[in-house]
């Protein structure tokens, strides 16, 4: 066997791998420097097999494998959906002309950037849960863990792919980058804030994967518009991936949320921390934090690069397809949020109406405000039912932030402007403070046993893929 048809079957793809030599070959480049990173960077808990999806199709005839492998093992492949040979491209200027199959010499460098930006999360978020295993809840939750983190390698791979086969040099080069940048280093840190926080508890993890994951579905969802057809095909796959992200998310603080409410049912009491499960208001703290660092992800109120993108047809808007306008908004506005005058020199936190492709980054992050609301609502129907009066709410946009609007002021979670010295004050009863992660670090000991669950959250309605919880879904 040579060494080219080897890796086109190592890397299940649908790219024509195993015909494109100079795309082996930046790959097989790459492969030994991903490999090492997943060593060094990757999940820090040793494992035999876990049972895990891969991905290896891209028809209706089902596009996943379910079984067990070594991690190390696991075919990151690489898939684009499938092509619509008259797809158009549905905004901007370029609107109606057939999408792009090659990069389009004008915007190459503006296309590199947002494959870059996007890349760089994806191996992010694998070093932020790399320690994660070693306090897992259960086996059923440290295999949803590691599914997310080969996933999240898989996706690295598909930014990388794209890099490798259509931007040359600097691509390789970039490909490298995505490699050598790390969450949270000191010299060279992930591009993006929330992508440097750390992710040391699960509580953490399923907001992170609730909120900060989600914005990668909305961005996912914008270049899924792209005129360039291999990033739009990308997206699209990925997006099916990301759909079992979310629902690690919503469905573990469901779980918490339940065996809080029950606790609290079961004792009468508002404290439920000495009985072992994780009070409601650090729940909220939590929540605040991921929430507002995942807002800042959307980037500042108005921006012209991502007029400029929108124009040009690389990134759309959320659902481009389903929006009633001319798709290509030279004459709309939109209200954005912004500090305005009071009247009386001071400023305020208020909105004012800029043209609609400047506000586009508001387009979308109020359609992921809105998606953000239906969680907490599920969250506190679950509060509901169980008999309690508490409820879960978002912080307001203004609060927390440290880009866009607001970033120069502070304000509480009820959007009241705050000084500085009054933020400083009061900040402890909004976000996480050293004690709550103490303690939300004291309940996180490791369940490694078959059909166990620690007793800070409920076990999950389902198992994966039609198997019990009880399953052995990770071998140790
Ligand atoms: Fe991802
Ligand atoms: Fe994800």
């Amino acid at each position: 066997m040579t060494i080219a048809s080897d890796y086109s079957e190592k890397i299940p793809n649908n790219v024509g791998l195993a015909d494109d030599r100079r795309l082996q070959r930046a790959l097989e480049a790459w492969q030994p420097n991903f490999l090492s990173w997943w060593e060094s960077m990757g999940p820090a808990l040793p494992t035999q097999d876990v049972y895990l999806r891969t991905a290896v199709n891209v028809g209706r005839e089902g596009w996943a494998h379910f079984g067990f492998v070594p991690m190390r093992d696991y075919r990151w492949g690489i898939f684009l959906a499938e092509r619509d040979a008259g797809r158009r491209i549905g905004f901007g200027e370029h609107k109606g002309e057939p999408a792009c199959q090659k990069v389009p010499g004008e915007y190459r460098s503006d296309l590199r950037r947002l494959i870059v930006v996007q890349g760089d999360t994806e191996p992010a978020s694998v070093e932020q849960q790399r320690n994660l295993g070693a306090t897992a809840p259960s086996l059923y939750d440290l295999r949803n863990l590691f599914q997310v983190n080969v996933e999240e390698g898989r996706h690295l791979w598909a930014m990388v792919y794209l890099l490798q086969a259509y931007f040359g040099r600097d691509g390789r080069d970039e490909a490298e980058e995505l490699l050598h940048r790390n969450s949270g280093s000191e010299d060279s840190p992930r591009i993006l804030g929330a992508f440097n926080e750390e992710t040391p508890d699960w509580l953490s993890f399923y907001m992170f994967t609730y909120f900060t994951d989600r914005d990668g579905k909305y961005q996912l969802g914008t270049l899924k518009e792209s005129a360039f057809d291999p990033l739009s095909r990308t997206c699209e796959f990925m997006l099916k991936e990301e759909a079992h992200h979310m629902m690690v998310g919503t469905t573990g603080v469901d779980r918490m949320v339940e065996r809080t409410a029950q606790l609290m049912i079961e004792h009468d009491t508002d404290d439920p921390g000495p009985l072992g499960a994780i009070p409601l208001p650090v729940i909220q703290k939590y929540l605040n934090f991921h929430y507002s660092v995942s807002l800042d992800l959307f980037g500042g109120e108005t921006s012209t690069n991502v007029a400029n993108y929108y124009t040009a047809g690389l990134k759309g808007r959320w659902l481009e397809g389903r929006r009633a306008d001319d798709h290509r908004l030279s004459s709309d506005s939109i209200m954005v949020d912004a500090l305005v005058d009071a009247g009386n020199g001071e400023r305020s936190i208020g909105q004012t109406e800029v043209e609609a492709l400047t506000g586009l980054n508001t387009d979308l992050r109020r359609e992921y405000i809105r998606d953000c609301a239906s969680g907490v609502s599920r969250w506190n129907k679950i509060l509901a039912e169980a008999g309690l009066p508490h409820r879960l709410q978002l912080p307001h946009a203004a609060f927390n932030r440290q880009v866009g609007a607001f970033a120069g002021i502070e304000a509480s979670p009820d959007g009241e402007m705050l000084t500085a010295d009054e933020w400083d004050r009061r900040k402890g009863a909004w976000l996480p403070t050293d004690v709550d992660k103490t303690f939300v670090r004291s309940l996180m000991r490791p369940v490694h046993e078959r059909g166990k669950i620690a007793a800070w959250i409920a076990p999950p309605r389902n198992g994966i893929n039609g198997k019990p919880f009880d399953y052995d879904y990770v071998r140790l």
